[in-house]
């Protein structure tokens, strides 16, 4: 990623942040200086949360927080509700900061919004492709299969049952957890047999447990083959703020033909508060979930949210517009350094372990000595209970090097015994 490509993203400075966020807030609806008496929404209880606490005053996030905006809708698609344009506006420009800036979409031909998080943002994807291949294609309802590593995360599961789809999944390999053309060939096989005639492919950036990506030229070159027709989303929920950055060409952006949209998750390694899942899309694709019924909402409604916070908009915002392009990238080295500081001494210790060279995960292989580490450093295991194979470090923020090198020493210690 070359510094001149950003359009949207700038590094500002606390004033100048805190100055858009007030003016921001003031373009909203303000509820107690106004004759408005019909929008079911109001400022958070005031004798709970004092709305004129002094701290709030330099405390973007908790103002927006305390003023409550409601963003309910997408923002990005035409109309939405005035009262709160101010903070809307906001969220628009996060949209295309992610969209543009960090995906390589064209300014101004992508949609989103934020979302609860990335399973919500996953299940909007799927959604808009099942209606889709029934709307554009005439599709039969079960002949629409969701099409997705084994290493995938457990969201798709949850798509698949809400939106009754079946699910095929395409085995990884067991040491380098990549697909291949075999295991992609297997996998259609079984859904042609099934008589499933339209794929809706999720290709990972960066999967839950091993960080691992998926090449999305293997699905779409094998779909292809195979006469497939097929739509392709991105889970970047874990990797999305991390993997654009490593990569010289990220195939799993926008700039790739096959790929229609993506899940990003501030609330993970953008250590935003939660709720701030991120759903992008191609301009054109969220008029298959407008909803039509949603008369009362300025604009409709073409989200799985519903009501939901702006100020988790704003939050996200802060957080990147403070780092810039560069600090982000500077970050995002610095977990990248341990990461690789803990693997050279895992080398030398000969201990085994999956690590994708562009992800700050390292997922152990399961032995005694690692068995004995798992509650004190809280490792995270594929399967609890007795079946786990692996466990995982997430070498995030707070996870500094004189951790990693007690948890060495201990390790050490354990392959003595
Ligand atoms: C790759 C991936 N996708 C989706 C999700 C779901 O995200 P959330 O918990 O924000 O719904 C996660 C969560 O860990 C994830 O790692």
């Amino acid at each position: 990623m070359t510094p001149s490509k950003f359009t949207y993203w700038k590094k500002l400075n606390p004033e100048q942040i805190r100055i858009r966020v007030r003016e921001a807030l003031k373009d909203n609806v303000d509820f107690e200086d106004n004759e408005l008496i019909g929008v079911p929404a109001s400022h958070l209880d005031p004798k709970v949360f004092y709305s004129n606490a002094p701290i709030l005053k330099d405390a973007p996030f908790l103002s927006s927080l305390v003023k409550n905006p409601n963003h309910i809708g997408c923002h990005t698609l035409g109309d939405s509700e005035p009262f709160f344009r101010g903070t809307q506006e906001i969220e628009r420009e996060l949209i295309e900061i992610c969209a543009a800036d960090i995906l390589g979409a064209r300014p101004g031909t992508s949609d989103g919004y934020v979302a609860s998080g990335g399973t919500e943002a996953n299940i909007q994807a799927i959604w808009i492709y099942r209606n889709f291949f029934i709307r554009e294609l005439g599709a039969a309802h079960d002949e629409i299969v969701i099409l997705t590593s084994s290493d995938a995360h457990y969201s798709m599961f949850k798509a698949a049952d809400l939106l009754n789809l079946s699910i095929e999944l395409v085995e990884v390999g067991e040491t380098n957890r990549e697909i291949t053309s075999s295991t992609l060939e297997s996998a259609i096989e079984n859904i042609k047999k099934k008589g499933k005639k339209y794929v809706i492919v999720v290709a990972n950036m960066m999967t839950t447990m091993f960080g691992s990506v998926d090449d999305p030229s293997t699905y779409a070159s094998g779909l292809q083959a195979a006469g497939l027709p097929f739509k392709m989303h991105v889970d970047g929920a874990y990797g999305g703020f991390l993997y654009p950055f490593m990569c010289d060409e990220n195939t799993l952006s926008f700039k790739n033909p096959h790929i229609s949209s993506v899940t990003l998750d501030a609330h993970k390694l953008v250590q935003a508060p939660y709720g701030t899942g991120i759903f992008l899309a191609r301009k054109g694709l969220m008029k298959y979930v407008l909803n039509d019924q949603a008369q009362y909402v300025k604009g409709l409604d073409a989200t799985l949210s519903g009501s939901r916070s702006g100020a988790n908009a704003v939050a996200v915002w802060m957080i990147l517009s403070t780092y810039g392009p560069h600090g982000w990238y500077e970050k995002n080295q610095m977990l990248m350094l341990r990461t690789s500081w803990l693997c050279e001494r895992l080398d030398d210790l000969e201990v085994p372990y999956y690590r994708n060279p562009r992800a700050n995960i390292i997922t152990l292989k399961t032995s005694d000595a690692v068995r004995s580490l798992v509650d004190r450093f809280g490792l995270v295991p594929d399967s609890h209970g007795d079946q786990a194979s692996w466990f995982k470090i997430v070498v995030m923020d707070h996870v500094t090097l004189d951790k990693l090198a007690t948890f060495l020493e201990e390790l050490k210690r354990g392959l003595r015994v």
